[in-house]
């Protein structure tokens, strides 16, 4: 069977795309064939991965294709029957050929935001660009994943006004904003190698969502 092609994109820098793409990977990688796609020119997904030890390295295969542009699709279509799942991390420009390549093959759109206003503004372009390709890929879906979220209330009311506005849901799990998330890329693991409970919990149930939402898919 054909992979499971999430995709992990807004056009905000610093908003958890990498952070969000790499515990997928790893932690959908610890049970299913998964290929991790870095399309940042920066590298950041590619490095984190090669930081990894010798002992314990990051559970998926990573490929770095952010020169392929418009045609990034078309060379992952080639390794589509290799994996269960190929998780690709995006830059940070929604006016990237990149990105809208990949949205032609992918089933799922995440895209994480931190809920405050002017970073849920930012997150409108993506949104655009996405609803665009939904025309020719009618398998795409999409998701906001909160990201970085504060306190007992993890959103609030106006930010959840704000993405109630957007044409797609946002997840049930929201990521909390937490120190071990920024430790996990200095040695190359995912939550799932971090001392800490509340966020493997977190990224398990984002996970189970994920996979819930693959599952509804028409193909
Ligand atoms: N939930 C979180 N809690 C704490 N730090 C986070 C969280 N998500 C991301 N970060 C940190 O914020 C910075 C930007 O995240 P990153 O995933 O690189 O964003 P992007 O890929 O969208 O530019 C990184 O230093 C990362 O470790
Ligand atoms: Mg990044």
């Amino acid at each position: 069977m054909a992979a499971k092609i999430i995709v992990v994109t807004n056009q905000k820098g610093g908003c958890g795309k990498t952070t969000l793409a790499m515990n997928l990977a790893g932690v959908i990688g610890a049970n299913s064939k998964t290929l991790l796609v870095d399309g940042d020119p920066q590298g950041s997904a590619t490095r984190w991965a090669s930081s990894a030890s010798d002992e314990c390295p990051f559970p998926a295969a990573v490929m770095g294709l952010a020169n392929a542009g418009d045609k990034a699709h078309r060379e992952i279509k080639k390794y589509i029957n290799n994996y269960d799942f190929i998780v690709i991390d995006c830059p940070p420009a929604v006016e990237n050929s990149f990105t809208a390549s990949v949205l032609l093959i992918a089933n799922l759109a995440l895209i994480p935001v931190v809920p405050s206003p002017t970073d849920l503004w930012s997150a409108v372009g993506i949104q655009k660009l996405i609803t665009n390709v939904s025309v020719i890929n009618e398998n795409l879906q999409a998701r906001l994943v909160a990201n970085m979220c504060q306190g007992n209330v993890s959103i609030s009311k106006e930010a959840l006004l704000l993405l109630s506005e957007f044409d797609f849901p946002k997840t049930n799990t929201d990521i909390y904003q937490r120190t071990v998330y920024r430790q996990a890329a200095a040695f190359g693991g995912s939550v799932n190698n971090l001392d800490n409970q509340k966020a493997k919990q977190e990224f398990a149930s984002l996970v189970d969502e994920v996979l819930q939402i693959l599952n509804t898919d028409k193909e």
